[in-house]
């Protein structure tokens, strides 16, 4: 039987599949079903990131994958700052080692920056994970949340679970384990995505419970639109 409201399509814009596989989880999560989630379809080009803020790139992907598919869609876009190195590499965390970086070059150059910087103490090695996530909807609306986790950089890789920067990452709320050492549903409970996409998704909800009362509004060829 159908849900007493339509159900909204929304494809999924990452084009990386450790991101869309937990966006996937969070956001099936946090919906209850009330949101139908697309794969990228595997023909869409990948979306060059040529904003520099994280969510001037997310809006880009997600604007893309709705011209490309005339569907609404769902992107983010997430940064590691890491405060001994000025906030780097912040916006470009996927390419911080250089366009055709692997994490395990990035994880390298990030403690050898760390390492030439003097900061060898865990206090001087304060970092947060910051995500913006955005939805534009199939008519143009838009709605864009973000999240942060505070943590520090450990010394040396640990763990194998996650993606990225997760086996140098220890959240503040994580026993002193990183995110590549804590499982799952630990990382999505405290991690800046979790914590966008769960406010993305009452975002949602709310708009699809009440079109139009909330603060999504037709995106602008120009300039973004709403703030949440
Ligand atoms: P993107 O621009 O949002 O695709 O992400 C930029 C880069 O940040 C990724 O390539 C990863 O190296 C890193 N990153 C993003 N999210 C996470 C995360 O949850 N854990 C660890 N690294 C991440």
């Amino acid at each position: 039987m159908s849900p007493p409201t339509s159900p909204l399509r929304l494809v999924l814009a990452s084009a990386n599949p450790d991101k869309a596989r937990e966006i996937a989880v969070i956001l099936d999560g946090a919906l209850d079903g009330r949101v139908e989630l697309l794969a990228r379809p595997p023909e869409v080009p990948d979306v060059a990131e040529t904003s520099d803020s994280l969510e001037g790139n997310a809006a880009l992907k997600a604007s893309a994958l709705r011209a490309a598919t005339g569907t609404g869609a769902v992107a983010d876009d997430s940064g590691l700052e890491v405060d001994a190195l000025g906030g780097a590499p912040g916006v470009r965390s996927a390419r911080y080692a250089g366009p055709r970086a692997t994490y395990r070059d990035n994880v390298a150059k990030l403690l050898s920056a760390l390492e030439q910087a003097g900061a060898r103490a865990p206090e001087e090695r304060t970092a947060r994970f910051r995500t913006v996530a955005v939805a534009i909807l199939e008519d143009g609306r838009e709605l864009a949340c973000s999240g942060v986790v505070e943590g520090r950089i450990v010394d040396r890789p640990r763990g194998e679970g996650g993606f990225g920067y997760d086996p140098v990452f220890a959240p503040d709320d994580g026993g002193g384990l990183t995110f590549g050492e804590l499982d799952p549903e630990a990382k999505h409970a405290v991690s800046a995505r979790g914590r966008a996409f769960r406010s993305l998704a009452a975002a949602l909800l709310a708009e699809i419970s009440s079109p139009g009362t909330g603060d999504a509004s037709p995106r602008s060829p120009d300039h973004g639109t709403l703030r949440r």
